[in-house]
């Protein structure tokens, strides 16, 4: 696996947490450790959460690579849909700030045998983050309807083409189970024969499926509600998002009664960042403090 992820909205989201150092903090997405990293070197104590495990092991060596207190920071493997009871097995019962950054990580994306990216062909059709628990995406998309696929690739993917495409996955595999990641790519060529419109079709039903498989509305909903109830009065919540449900769901959830918002305009990032780093271009971030 590599660690090449670059944290997006790195300066942004640091400010937004207002770190004073002694306090706590969670990241509950560390990924790669970068938000993880600028936390504790501002002075915070930091739980770091991932559900992914090879994350962790990139983000534990870069921290170990620093001169920083080894007390002052933790990373544990979960779902963060669990924070509270994984915030409180470190003894994280009150925190001053909790960051969320949502989705898929480039390490994620660039291991090939993880099966999040179609550029892979011979890749198993995984998607899964905790590779240990849940059903793969080979699994679901021999399993689910043919409504349930148009769902997956028109709500969670955005794809106008969900309907034909889930037909034509539904009919494929009724002659061969879709086991690789080349076996969709196949489905998803007979129904869209241009190369170039071809690449954006698969990054959305690929998106589509990696939140299906992951539950990621619902563990979001969850995380949320868990990170709200650790904060302490004045305690920042800062959330980045990538999708337009997921920017959907930490909208509604900060302007709840007993949060302020802060930003009442999600924060982007800025051009040049967007230059550099592609992935970022559809990153929205938003901040508010519990009352
Ligand atoms: C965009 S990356 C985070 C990158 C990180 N902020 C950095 O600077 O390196 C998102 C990470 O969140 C993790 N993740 C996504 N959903 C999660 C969940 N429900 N629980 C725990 N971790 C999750 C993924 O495994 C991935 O490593």
């Amino acid at each position: 696996m590599s660690d090449t992820h670059v944290s997006v909205l790195r300066q942004e989201a640091i400010a937004a947490l207002e770190v004073v150092p002694g306090k706590k903090y969670i990241d509950a997405t560390t990924g790669a450790g970068g938000h993880s990293l600028a936390i504790v070197k501002k002075g915070g104590v930091l739980l770091g959460i991932d559900q992914d495990k090879e994350a962790l092991r990139i983000a534990t060596r870069r921290l170990e690579q620093e001169q920083l207190k080894p007390e002052n920071w933790t990373f544990t493997q979960g779902n963060f849909r669990n924070i509270e009871t994984l915030a409180n097995a470190h003894g994280f019962n009150l925190v001053s700030g909790i960051l969320f950054d949502l989705g898929v990580s480039s390490m994620q994306l660039d291991t090939p045998e993880r099966g999040f990216s179609y550029r892979f062909t011979d890749a198993p059709l995984d998607l899964r983050m905790d590779t240990s628990t849940g059903d793969t995406a080979a699994q679901l998309v021999n399993r689910v309807t043919a409504e349930e696929l148009y769902d997956i690739f028109s709500s969670y993917g955005e794809e106008q083409l969900a309907r034909k495409l889930a037909d034509a996955v539904y009919r494929a595999r009724s002659v061969k189970r879709i086991v690789t990641v080349g076996d969709l790519v196949e489905v998803v060529a007979s129904v869209v024969p241009g190369e170039s419109m071809r690449y954006g079709v698969l990054s959305r039903i690929f998106q589509g499926l990696r939140i299906a498989v992951n539950d990621e509305l619902s563990s979001l909903k969850l995380g949320l509600e868990g990170a709200k109830r650790l904060l302490v009065p004045g305690g920042v919540l800062a959330v980045i998002s990538f999708h337009s449900l997921e920017d959907r769901i930490v909208k509604q959830f900060m302007r709840q009664a007993g949060s302020q918002v802060i930003t009442k305009h999600p924060i982007r990032p800025g051009e040049q960042e967007q230059e550099v780093n592609r992935r970022s271009r559809s990153a929205k971030l938003r901040v508010a403090k519990k009352l």
